[in-house]
């Protein structure tokens, strides 16, 4: 592992299968310290499809689900049964698998449209708290969330915690996101990068270009999991 002064921490997996077994095990033990802290588990969940193998094993896991409680970082405007939904993927993978109370997973129900999903969505995070852990995938440009270059990012410390999202370059273009401020408010964050079309968002990650990802910045740094070598 190697860490750099912006509290970055970056490990290195062998392989895509490797990276979702370490990733589902930070996953776990964050739950458990947070369970026996302060008997609950606030997690933000990842979109793309990266994080599929992570939820599948998460699925199979011995959890105290019941104590549970699940965000999502981002979420497409499109129709709830969408396969490019992400709150799809994660319940089709994962989420109808495990007993977590239904009261307790919170899709972002964009279907309404980002800007009415985006105030529904910060109403129902009033009063959360930090969060206990954040998933966070990265794109080829450095997007993370619904957070893109030369996009509002909502890393003010005045940001809201939810944005509408209208013209995204990454179909499709109409998205709701948890802001740069609203995601860095969390005990942990954990990215999870896979396949080398990723290498040159990481390198400008790693050289301090200014990208959505570089501005998550949690008060306890950032793990970058990813399954080949940034260097
Ligand atoms: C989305 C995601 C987005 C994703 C990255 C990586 O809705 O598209 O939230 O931020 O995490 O684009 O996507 P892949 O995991 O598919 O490479």
């Amino acid at each position: 592992m190697t860490q750099d002064r912006q509290l970055h921490r970056w490990h290195v997996q062998p392989d895509a299968q490797a990276l979702a077994v370490a990733v589902a095990a930070r996953v776990l033990a964050a739950a458990q310290e947070a369970i026996a802290r302060r008997g609950a588990f606030h997690v933000v969940l990842a979109g793309g499809t990266t994080p599929r193998r992570i939820y599948e094993l998460l699925r199979d896991a011995a959890a105290d689900w019941a104590r549970w409680h699940v965000w999502f970082g981002d979420e497409r405007c499109l129709p709830p049964d969408a396969a490019e939904r992400n709150s799809r993927m994660a319940f089709d993978a994962w989420l109808a698998g495990v007993p977590i109370p239904a009261v307790q997973t919170h899709p972002i129900r964009a279907e309404l449209g980002a800007p009415e999903a985006a105030a529904e969505y910060a109403n129902l995070l009033q009063g959360v708290g930090d969060f206990d852990l954040v998933l966070l995938g990265l794109g080829e440009d450095g997007h993370t969330a619904s957070l893109f270059p030369a996009h509002d990012w909502g890393d003010g410390v005045a940001a809201p915690d939810v944005l509408a999202v209208a013209d995204a370059p990454k179909p499709p273009p109409q998205r709701v996101s948890l802001s740069a401020r609203r995601l860095s408010a969390a005990a942990e964050v954990l990215f999870v990068v896979s396949g080398l079309g990723k290498r040159t968002a990481v390198a400008a990650w790693r050289d301090g270009a200014r990208l959505p990802a570089a501005a998550i910045a949690p008060a306890r740094g950032v793990d970058v999991y990813l399954d080949f070598d940034p260097a």
